[in-house]
C-alpha cells in the first residue's frame, strides 16, 4: 500500500492534491491552547501548558477555515472528515465547517477515563475532546455493522471511552492507536486513501498501514517527521489488535 509522508506546510502541500481524492481526513489540528495561561499537571505539579510554537496561532478562525476548506476540495463525495478538539479550539471548527457548507454527521465526544487531573480547584477536570465528524453530502461511507461490531454487538453511540495511552514518541499531542484504528475502521475500506495534514508522531499513519489503507501524511516540523517516519516505518499488521486482525479486517 502507498505510504507518502510529507515534510511541509499543510497550507502548501493540501492544494497540490487533486480534487476528490481522498477518501478519509483525520485532522488532530493545533488546538491553540498553548500561551494562554493554561495549567497541566506534570509531575504531580501545576504548570503552563506549552506544546510548542506549532500550538500558537494568531487569527485561528481564518487558519482553520484556509486548511478545512483545502480538505473539502480533496475529499470525495462519499468521504468523510474527522477534526479533534477541545474547548480551545472546537466552536472554531464547528462554526468552519457549517461555514464551508459541510453535513454534520456526528459530534463524537471521546472521554479519557485515565485523563490527567486538574490540580486547581476551578472547574471541573477536564477528560473528554469532540471530534466533528463530517461529509460533503449525505452519501458518505460508514460502515454500520463494523461500528456495532466493535461495540459488542450493541449500536455504537456518540461517547468513546478510551483510555489515553502511554506515548511512545515524545510528541507532546500523541492520540492512543485505539482510536485512529477505530475510525479507520468505521470510515474506511481496503484500499481507501486516508490523509492526515497534521501527521504529528504519526498514528494515523501507523494505523493506516497496519488496515492496509493508503496514506499521506503531512508534517511541519522536521524533528515529529521524522519521528512519524520511523515510527510508521516500523509498523506491521501483526502488531493490530485482534478484533481487527485477518479476515474480518479484510471483509469489512
Ligand atoms: C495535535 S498535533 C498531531 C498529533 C498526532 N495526531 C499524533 O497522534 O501524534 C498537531 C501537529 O501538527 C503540526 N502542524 C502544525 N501546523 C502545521 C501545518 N501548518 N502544516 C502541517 N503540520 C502542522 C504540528 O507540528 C504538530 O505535530
Amino acid at each position: 500500500m502507498s505510504i507518502q509522508l510529507i515534510n511541509a506546510d499543510a497550507l502548501e502541500y493540501l492544494p497540490t492534491l487533486e480534487a476528490g481524492s481522498v477518501n478519509l481526513i483525520f485532522a488532530d489540528p493545533p488546538y491553540n491552547l498553548s500561551g494562554q495561561g493554561f495549567l497541566t499537571c506534570r509531575g504531580g505539579k501545576p504548570v503552563t501548558c506549552n506544546k510548542g510554537a506549532w500550538d500558537q496561532i494568531e487569527d485561528l478562525h481564518a487558519f482553520n477555515l484556509a486548511w478545512i476548506r483545502e480538505c473539502v476540495r480533496v475529499l470525495a463525495d462519499d468521504g468523510t472528515l474527522w477534526i479533534s478538539g477541545t474547548l480551545h479550539n472546537h466552536p472554531s471548527i464547528g462554526m468552519a465547517i457549517k461555514e464551508l457548507g459541510l453535513w454534520i454527521i456526528n459530534d463524537l465526544i471521546w472521554y479519557k477515563p485515565n485523563a490527567t487531573p486538574l490540580l486547581s480547584a476551578n472547574r471541573l477536570a477536564p477528560a473528554t475532546e469532540v471530534i466533528w465528524v463530517a461529509s460533503k453530502t449525505k452519501r458518505y461511507y460508514f460502515d454500520y455493522k463494523m461500528a456495532k461490531k466493535l461495540n459488542g454487538g450493541k449500536q455504537m453511540r456518540n461517547l468513546w471511552v478510551l483510555p489515553a495511552e502511554k506515548h511512545r514518541t515524545p510528541h507532546p499531542a500523541e492520540k492512543p492507536e485505539s482510536l485512529l484504528t477505530r475510525i479507520l475502521l468505521i470510515a474506511s475500506r481496503e484500499g481507501d486513501l486516508v490523509l492526515d495534514p497534521f501527521m504529528g508522531s504519526g498514528t494515523t499513519g501507523v494505523a493506516a498501514k497496519r488496515l492496509r489503507r493508503r496514506f499521506i501524511g503531512v508534517e511541519i516540523d522536521p524533528d515529529y517527521y521524522a519521528i512519524a517516519s520511523q515510527r510508521i516505518r516500523g509498523a506491521g499488521e501483526a502488531d493490530l489488535p485482534e478484533y481487527a486482525q485477518g479476515e474480518q479486517a479484510r471483509l469489512w
